[in-house]
């Protein structure tokens, strides 16, 4: 038994910030910010929407596109850095709003790998038979915890959601999963505080995202060169067996230099980044789903996604689609 695709779809908030608008607001410009990261705009979610708000939208467009209802689904996981609260996790949130109480609804953090994390699992529970139907979900509101005078960090992160709805299959589908961690780099990219550590910061509304640029796309660009090479070399496949590579969206050049290490054309890249900023768990199901409504990713293609983040996690996944 194996996975497949199903069906995909996403949301992002209408609300959009321009590099124009962040002119305004820090000391950069539209220049430096493409230069460095590609990025162009980034969408930021309404006061009032949450992470559960953008899962919902997204997860109901995959079933749409699927042909299925919240019935047929019978296991829910969400990668989220950005729940809407320390518990229930947003899976169960979403379940409660999709109405398929009962069904097992995992939250998963795995800062930017948290979808190809999400997939890993589903295709596991589905492979050995315990479920049938998964919906898996990327989604953040990054803005939230994004220091808006920090012009370091507040040009990257943008909100979202991307679902996929996984169904069993006899024929891959999902040839295989790879997911890695290394917590020995946990110190380059982080939030500070939690609730065991830190809480008052983080009542107070003190605390963002830390990051040691600089260093996070050294490691960055060398992670993702070797995880596609184990994916490839396991099924013992090369590049040319890839129709399309579709990459975690967090900065042109991590997406370059990786395509170049693989030797594989832009031409064969999906790319969102100038529109999404780096969503984090939201950035490849989004990516994914905007190729495959136009029309890029077809029926019969093999792709190779991959994502990498704070933890540092990383981890791919090689679809037939
Ligand atoms: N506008 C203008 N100037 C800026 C800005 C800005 N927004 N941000 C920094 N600068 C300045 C710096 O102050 C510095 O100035 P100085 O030379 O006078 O000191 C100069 O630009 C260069 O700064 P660097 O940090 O060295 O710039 P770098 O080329 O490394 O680019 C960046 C910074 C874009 C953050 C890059 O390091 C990067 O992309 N790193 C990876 C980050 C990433 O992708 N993180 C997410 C991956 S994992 C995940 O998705 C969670």
């Amino acid at each position: 038994m194996y996975s497949r695709i199903a069906g995909t779809g996403r949301y992002l908030p209408e609300k959009v910030l321009t590099n124009f608008d962040l002119e305004k607001m820090v000391e950069t410009n539209d220049q430096w910010i493409r230069d460095r990261t590609g990025i162009e705009r980034r969408h930021i979610a309404a006061d009032d929407e949450t992470t559960c708000d953008l899962c919902e939208h997204a997860s109901r467009k995959a079933m749409e596109a699927a042909s299925v209802t919240p019935d047929d689904i019978d296991m829910i996981i969400v990668g989220t850095t950005t729940p809407d609260q320390i518990f229930p996790n947003v899976a169960c949130l979403l379940q409660e709003r999709l109405g398929n109480r009962g069904v097992p609804a995992i939250g998963l953090e795995a800062a930017c790998s948290g979808f190809i994390y999400g997939m890993s699992v589903a295709d596991k529970f589905i492979r050995t038979g315990a479920a049938k139907r998964v919906l898996v979900v990327g989604a953040e509101t990054l803005s939230r915890f994004v220091d808006w005078t920090d012009r370091s960090t507040c040009v990257l992160f943008g909100d979202g959601a991307g679902a996929v709805v996984l169904e069993a299959s006899d024929e891959a589908g999902i040839v295989s999963t790879h997911i890695h961690a290394d917590g020995g780099y946990k110190d380059l990219l982080y939030f500070p505080s939690g609730v065991s550590k830190g809480f008052n910061d983080l009542k107070s509304g003190k605390d963002f995202v830390q990051m040691k640029g600089n260093e996070v796309f050294r490691v960055a660009i060398t992670t993702l060169g070797r995880i596609a090479r184990e994916t490839l070399e396991s099924n013992g496949m090369t590049t040319d067996d890839i129709d399309w590579l579709i990459p975690h969206q967090a900065n042109l050049r991590i997406i370059e230099a990786t395509a170049k290490k693989l030797k594989m054309p832009m031409e064969r890249v999906i790319l969102t980044v100038q529109d999404h900023g780096n969503t984090s768990a939201a950035s490849v199901p989004m990516a994914l789903d905007v190729a495959i409504r136009d029309g890029r990713v077809k029926r019969g293609q093999t792709l190779l996604l991959e994502a990498f983040g704070g933890g540092f996690t990383w981890g791919s996944a090689l679809i037939r689609y």
